[in-house]
C-alpha cells in the first residue's frame, strides 16, 4: 500500500524526493499540485479549529532562523541528542532506541556502542564563514512562541489561560528518516503552546488530549485507525511532566501523529535565567504572581497527511474493474470540483468553461475533457475529487447537468443557475466546532 502510495497518482499528488533531477536528497519531499491542495487544506482545517473558531488563541509566525541562544535557553544544544550506533561491518548507521536486539539488522554485524548525536542542523550567518555566527534551523517552531510569549500578551491583552499558534516548518537531522513522509528532515508542524495557571495545567493536558483526538475525527479519519498512548516516565523529553500521543495506524504499525505535553514552566524559566527579562504574569484579579504553565499540542502536517491518505485510501471492483477511491473529507480534497463535457464538441466545451469560470471563485476545479466519461470518473475518485459535473447534449437544450458523487456514485440532475447552491448544500462544511476546554 505505501508504495502504491506514493506513485499516487502517477507521481504528480503525494511527494516525490527532493531534487530526483540530481539524483533526490535523502528524507526531504517536494509536494506536487495535488499535495500541495491536501497539505494547504489540513493547514487550514488545523488553523479554522485552533485560531478562527477560539477566542482564547492568536496566531504568529515567527522566524526559522533564531538568536542561538534560544536553543541553549531551551536545552536542544545540551540535550536535543539521539543514540546513535555503527556497524561495524556494513557500516550503515542506526538509531540505537529503534534496535530490537544487538546485532546490525542490515548484515547481522556487530555494533559500536551508542553515541549521543545532536539532531540540529547549523548553518552560518554573514558573509564570511570563519567569523560568521552559527546558527541554528529551528528543530521545533515551539521556541519561536515562547520567546515571543510576553509580546504577544501584552499587544493582545490577554488573561491567562491564552494561547499562541503557529505552522510552520522545523529541520532535524534524523539518524535515521524514512517510511515516506512520516519522518523526513524538513518538515511542517501545528504547534499550539497554551499558557495556564499551574494549577489548572493537569485539567488543561487532559482537556487537549480529548479536543485534539477529536479534530482527527472530525476529519474524516476511523475511530479505530486513532489510539492515545501515553508517555513512560523514561521516555518523556527534557522538558515535559506528561506527554500523550495520538496515534494512527500507519501500514508498518502505530506511529505518532501529535504529542500533547505539559511542559510545566520549564521553557519560560530557562528563557527568564538565560535572558535575564521577567516574563512572569500578573493576575489582574488576584495580584498572584507566577511563571505560567504550559500545555502544548505539536501535530505534524506531513504526517497527517500521510494518516489522511492511508485512511481515505479505498480499493473496490466496480463493473468487474478494480477502482481505487480516495475517500477524503470534502474540506480535504485537493478539488472540490471536476467540470467534465461529455464530448470534445465546440458547444459543449463552450458550455463547460462557462460553468467553470462559474464554479472557480468559489471552489479548487479542475477541468477534463479527455478519454472516455468512466476514465474521467476513475481519475476523479482516485484523487479524492467529491463530486463531477457533466455537460452532454441535452445541457443544450434543458440547461441543467449532472452532479455525480464520488463514494455513492449516484447521480442528479440540477439546473445550471442552481449548480453553484446544489454544490454549496452538497460540500460537507470542514470539521467540527472545537469541545469547549472544560474547567478552565
Ligand atoms: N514542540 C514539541 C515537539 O516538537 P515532537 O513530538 O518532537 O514535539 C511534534 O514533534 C510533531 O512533529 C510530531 O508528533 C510529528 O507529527 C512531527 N514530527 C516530528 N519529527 C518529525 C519528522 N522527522 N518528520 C516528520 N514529522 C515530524
Amino acid at each position: 500500500m505505501l508504495r502504491r502510495l506514493r506513485r499516487w497518482p502517477s507521481g504528480a499528488v503525494s511527494s516525490s524526493k527532493a531534487a530526483r533531477f540530481y539524483g533526490g536528497i535523502n528524507s526531504t519531499w517536494d509536494y506536487g499540485p495535488l499535495g500541495v491542495e491536501l497539505k494547504n487544506n489540513v493547514k487550514r482545517a488545523w488553523w479554522r479549529s485552533m485560531v478562527q473558531l477560539r477566542d482564547d488563541i492568536v496566531g504568529l509566525d515567527a522566524a526559522i532562523l533564531m538568536a542561538p541562544d534560544v536553543w541553549r535557553a531551551s536545552g536542544h544544544v545540551e540535550q536535543f541528542t539521539d543514540p546513535m550506533v555503527d556497524c561495524k561491518s556494513c557500516k550503515m548507521r542506526f538509531r540505537a532506541d529503534h534496535l530490537e536486539g544487538d546485532r546490525c539488522p542490515n548484515c547481522g554485524g556487530e555494533l559500536t556502542e551508542p553515541r549521543q548525536f545532536n539532531m540540529m542542523f547549523k548553518t552560518f550567518m554573514g558573509p564570511v564563514e570563519e567569523d560568521a555566527a552559527v546558527v541554528y534551523l529551528r528543530p521545533e517552531t515551539a521556541q519561536g512562541i515562547f520567546v515571543n510569549f510576553q509580546n504577544v500578551r501584552t499587544i493582545t491583552r490577554r488573561r491567562l489561560p491564552f494561547g499562541i499558534a503557529q505552522i510552520g516548518k522545523s529541520f532535524r537531522n534524523e539518524i535515521s528518516p524514512g517510511n515516506f513522509i512520516f519522518r523526513s528532515r524538513e518538515f511542517e508542524q501545528m504547534e499550539c503552546e497554551y499558557f495556564v495557571p499551574p494549577a489548572q495545567a493537569e485539567d488543561a493536558y487532559r482537556a487537549w488530549i480529548q479536543e485534539r483526538h477529536a479534530w482527527y475525527l472530525s476529519l474524516g479519519i476511523k475511530p479505530e485507525s486513532l489510539r492515545l498512548r501515553e508517555h513512560t516516565p523514561d521516555e518523556l523529553s527534557h522538558y515535559s511532566a506528561g506527554t500523550t500521543d495520538i496515534e494512527f495506524l500507519f501500514p508498518w504499525g502505530w506511529g505518532e501523529l501529535e504529542g500533547i505535553a505539559n511542559r510545566t514552566d520549564y521553557d519560560l524559566r530557562r528563557h527568564s535565567e538565560v535572558s535575564g527579562k521577567d516574563l512572569t504574569y500578573v493576575d489582574d484579579l488576584t495580584n498572584e504572581r507566577y511563571l505560567p504553565y504550559v500545555v502544548e499540542p505539536a501535530a505534524g502536517v506531513d504526517r497527517t497527511v500521510m494518516a489522511l491518505l492511508c485512511d481515505a485510501y479505498d480499493e473496490v471492483e466496480v463493473n468487474g474493474e478494480q477502482r481505487t477511491f480516495l475517500r477524503l473529507h470534502h474540506s480535504l480534497a485537493p478539488y472540490k470540483v471536476a467540470v467534465l463535457p461529455l464530448s470534445k464538441k465546440d458547444s459543449l466545451i463552450g458550455v463547460a468553461h462557462e460553468i467553470e469560470r462559474t464554479l472557480r471563485p468559489h471552489w479548487m476545479i479542475t477541468y477534463d475533457e479527455t478519454q472516455s466519461i468512466g476514465r474521467r470518473y476513475a481519475r476523479q475518485d482516485e484523487i479524492g475529487t467529491p463530486f463531477c459535473v457533466t455537460i452532454d447534449f441535452d445541457s443544450l437544450e434543458d440547461h441543467a447537468v449532472t452532479i455525480r458523487e464520488r463514494d455513492s456514485m449516484a447521480q442528479v440532475r440540477v439546473p445550471i443557475a442552481r449548480l453553484v447552491s446544489a454544490l454549496a448544500e452538497r460540500l460537507a462544511p470542514s470539521g467540527t466546532v472545537p469541545l469547549q476546554v472544560a474547567g478552565i
